[in-house]
């Protein structure tokens, strides 16, 4: 599968760190916070991987993967405007062709692994899989109804949640979702929601879900980038680190940075 990073939008929410930096470079805990994202895509084995973002540090966040990342197959994408998740993965169709793809959104902190789920997805009759977490603030997210095994429908930030189960930002998709985003209308927020592409499928009867059973969260407004930073202290940041230190190069300058506090 392909993997395809969503980092558009402009960030506003967490202003001002993000007036001279990209927000999916903002740091969370001693590394980007685009690093823990790409980290969910490759334990999962992928190499391929679509980028998709904007602003005027557009070119930061190339630069940035391309340096430290060279064992990965990029693909960047600039998108004009912040209208949406749909929109911006629109923006990957030609690359993807016939694939199917993980997609997962730039400021999303995950605990758990979805190469299993990924495995399961490639040989079902499923068109989409979806991943939800059962949550304390529903209202903020899309939040998913379920009967039994079956995913019912999802609302986009409702005003009266039906229940705690936010959608969290990574899904499966099989390459039908182009032609899914191609029909969408833009939402009362002025967005191409990917929920409404989601939607379909589930009216279709192709869509799953799966529950998310470790840590998750966004970093995209202060409050939730403090509990990422808290929880990544707790062994992700230094997963990651000893990831990157795989190249010999970069191992050397985090073993410069860290000191002996960094055992690669
Ligand atoms: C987006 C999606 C929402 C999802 C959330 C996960 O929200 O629209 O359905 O629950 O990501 O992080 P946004 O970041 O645009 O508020």
């Amino acid at each position: 599968m392909r993997g395809v990073i969503l980092a558009g939008g402009k960030g506003t929410r967490l202003f001002p760190l993000t007036a001279v930096i990209n927000k999916h470079l903002a740091p969370v805990g001693s590394l980007p916070m685009i690093e823990y994202p790409l980290h969910t895509l490759t334990k999962m084995g992928i190499k391929e991987i679509s980028v998709v973002t904007g602003g005027e540090h557009f070119s930061d966040i190339a630069r940035y993967l391309g340096q430290l990342h060279p064992d990965i197959n990029f693909s960047f994408h600039y998108q004009p405007e912040a209208g949406g998740i749909a929109q911006a993965l629109a923006l990957v169709k030609h690359v993807v062709g016939n694939e199917m793809i993980v997609v997962i959104l730039g400021d999303n902190i995950f605990e758990d692994d979805f190469l299993q789920a990924a495995k399961n997805f490639e040989n079902s009759s499923f068109g989409a899989m979806f991943f939800l977490k059962r949550v304390l603030n529903p209202g903020r997210f899309g939040v998913a109804e379920i009967d039994g095994v079956k995913i019912i429908g999802i609302e986009e930030k409702p005003k009266q949640p039906k229940t705690d189960l936010a959608v969290t930002g990574i899904y499966f998709f099989d390459s039908t979702v182009f032609d899914k985003i191609s029909k969408l209308k833009p939402s009362w927020r002025g967005e191409y929601e990917i929920t409404d592409a989601n939607n379909e499928y589930i009216a279709e009867g192709k869509a799953g879900y799966y529950l998310v059973n470790g840590f998750w969260s966004d970093a995209g407004t202060m409050d939730s980038r403090k509990s990422c930073e808290e929880f990544v202290k707790k062994g992700l940041e230094s997963n990651v680190l000893r990831s990157l230190s795989a190249n010999v190069e970069i191992g050397k300058m985090l073993i410069e940075s860290f000191g002996a506090n960094f055992k690669p």
